[in-house]
Formats: structure tokens, sequence, C-alpha cells
């Protein structure tokens, strides 16, 4: 099994080298990053590459295009009649890096509006998305002198954010933020802020983020929320309006992970009755339940009773919680 590790590594490392040496000769790809106000410096500390038009370009790089180990490594799709070809095509190069610096995974984004936007490595031996953040290996130190990190939804928003100067940013790989990934950034820094698209679905992976983040917050964490408005994201956010903009967001709009919660539940249901004071107790007791540390469990319950015009051992009795 480790041996079949090793060789997986070999093959994304070798594959990251062609991708960013197809770059370097590809100027419309070029052309697309520079429209996007990324220099080459910025592309080369990500690794930036770029896998040609074509359906199998990997015949050249490797000895055996019918290696299953390609197949394996997410590279290569084997369709039902046995053909191989390339899984990556036409798109800017974005490889996924683990924590001991090798090439994980990729995505990969079109050039111009075709479907799908992103295509992205599927689960293999050396990648499993629920445990990855695209930019962490990058951003580690940056991440210790900042003293927090900045979770985004995309590629994009990471690499836009460091080109701007905030290099602390990491991104869930277009899937829902999970415990994994939490716990895994409470071990770099106790603060932990969650910039998403200002849009419906970057609000609906906020509050997913919220309920995947209950579990693992300890007292010592600071979890919260920055919230844009919805017609941007991290990278529209911080080339419209630049690093210290975003900066003095950071320093004055993030909201608590606790105050953001309440203000959802408030929202769902009306507290000034008493049937929708019980609904938004049956609301708040299963994400409350799942907070491990006791003295913001013990918080948040106080102020759950508050809104509920109960008192905290009214609540705890409700809730059967010993004193
Ligand atoms: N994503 C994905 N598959 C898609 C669309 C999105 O995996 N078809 C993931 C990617 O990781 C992407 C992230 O979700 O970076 C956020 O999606 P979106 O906001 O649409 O992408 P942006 O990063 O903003 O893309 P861009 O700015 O390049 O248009
Ligand atoms: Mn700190
Ligand atoms: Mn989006
Ligand atoms: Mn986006
Ligand atoms: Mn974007």
């Amino acid at each position: 099994r480790a041996r079949q590790a090793a060789s997986l590594v070999e093959i994304m490392q070798r594959a990251a080298q062609f991708y960013r040496q197809q770059l370097k000769q590809t100027p419309h790809a070029i052309d697309y990053l520079k429209k996007r106000g990324l220099t080459g410096e910025i592309a080369a500390r990500f690794g930036l590459g770029y896998a040609p038009a074509g359906w199998q370009n990997l015949a050249a790089v490797f000895d055996q295009y019918a290696d299953p180990a390609l197949a394996e490594a997410g590279l290569v799709i084997v369709n039902d009649a046995g053909q191989r070809y390339d899984r990556f095509r036409d798109r800017i190069m974005f490889p996924i890096v683990g924590q001991r610096g090798d090439v994980i995974g990729y995505g990969g984004r079109v050039l111009d509006a075709a479907e799908p936007k992103y295509l992205n490595s599927p689960e293999t031996p050396l990648f499993q998305k629920g445990n990855e953040l695209y930019g962490l290996f990058q951003a580690r130190r940056a991440i210790r002198d900042a003293g927090r990190v900045i979770v985004v939804e995309g590629y994009m928003d990471v690499v836009a954010l460091a080109q701007h100067g905030v290099e602390y940013a990491v991104a869930t790989l277009g899937t829902a933020t999970t415990a994994a990934h939490v716990q895994k950034l409470l071990r770099h820094t106790d603060e932990l802020v969650f910039c998403f698209d200002g849009d419906a679905a970057g609000r609906h992976a906020a509050w997913r983020a919220l309920e995947n983040s209950l579990a693992i917050l300890s007292d010592g964490s600071r979890v919260g929320f920055l919230f844009l408005a919805p017609e941007h994201d991290p990278d529209s956010y911080i080339r419209a309006f630049g690093k210290g903009a975003f900066e003095a967001l950071l320093g004055g709009e993030v909201v608590p992970l606790s105050a953001y919660l309440f203000k959802e539940l408030a929202a769902q249901h009306d507290l000034a009755s008493s049937e929708g004071r019980s609904a938004f107790l049956q609301a708040a007791h299963p994400l409350l339940s799942q907070i491990r540390a006791p003295a913001l469990a013990l918080l948040l319950r106080k102020r759950c009773a508050e809104l509920a015009n109960l008192q905290l051992s009214e609540l705890d009795s409700l809730w059967q919680i010993k004193s």
C-alpha cells in the first residue's frame, strides 16, 4: 500500500510539472491569468498550470498511458468501452498540495464560459476532499503570523487574496466545510473566519459551516463569519477595494458564530409568541447540544433562555441538563 501511494505521488508530481510547463508555452492561458489580476510570481507560488486541449496529452508525459495508476490518480478516465482519455483538458490547473508538500489533486478551470466551470480530481488514495483545504500548505506560515485563517469557497479567492497580500486564506474544495476541516485548521490557529461568496449559495455554505463547527469548538477558539455583499466573492472584493478594505472588514465586520447562530434562529421564529419561542427552542436544542466547550455551551444556553424568556435553570431542566 505504501509503495502504491508513493508512485501516485510521483505521477501527480510529474503531471504538475507538465501542466506548469504547458502554461509557460500557452499565451492565451497566461493572458487569462493576467486578466484576472495575477502575476507570474503568484502563479508560480501556487504552481498554477495549464492542461492543453486534446484527449491524450498525458500519453507523451508517461511511458505507459495504460498504467492503471494514472486512472487511480484521477488524471486519466477509462470509459465503458475501455478507452482512456485525459480528465483535464483545456483548463487552468490549480494543484492541491497535501500536508507533506506533495500534489494530491487538482482543480481545473475553463478559460471561457464552458461548463462545468471547475472540474476537480475525484477521491483517490491520496485525496479525500472532506479533509483537504486548498492553499493550506502555502498559507501555514502566514496563518501563524496573522493568528487567524480565512476560509473561502474558491481557488481563485485564495490566489487573489494572496496576490493582494492576504496570504492566510484557504478554500474548501467545492464541498461543504466539514468538521475535519475545522479541526485541521484549529491546529494551526485559534481564530477562524469564514468568508464565503455573498450570493445565496455562499450564505447557505456559511450556515453549513456553522453546523459542522459546533462540535469542534473549544473555549479558546473563535469562529466568525464575514458576509460580503451579494455581488462579491473575496476575489472580486479585494480586486475592487484592495487589501486595506478587506482587512478593515476583518477588523470590524466579523460576526461571531454565536451572534450569527442567534440572529438566524431569531429571524426564523416569532419570539413574541409562546408558540414561536417553543419552536425557537426546538430549533436551538440540536445545535447547542453539539457544543462540547463547557463555558461556551453554558453561555449560549443562557442567551437562549433570555431569548425564550426563561430562566437558565428552567431551560436546563427542559433540556434535562444536570448542573
Ligand atoms: N466549484 C466546483 N465545481 C463547479 C463550480 C464551483 O468544484 N462547477 C468549486 C470550486 O472550488 C470553486 C468554488 O466551488 O472555486 C466556488 O465556486 P464559484 O464561486 O462558482 O467559483 P469562483 O472560484 O468564484 O470562480 P471564478 O471566480 O473563477 O469564476
Ligand atoms: Mn489568536
Ligand atoms: Mn459562488
Ligand atoms: Mn465565487
Ligand atoms: Mn470568483
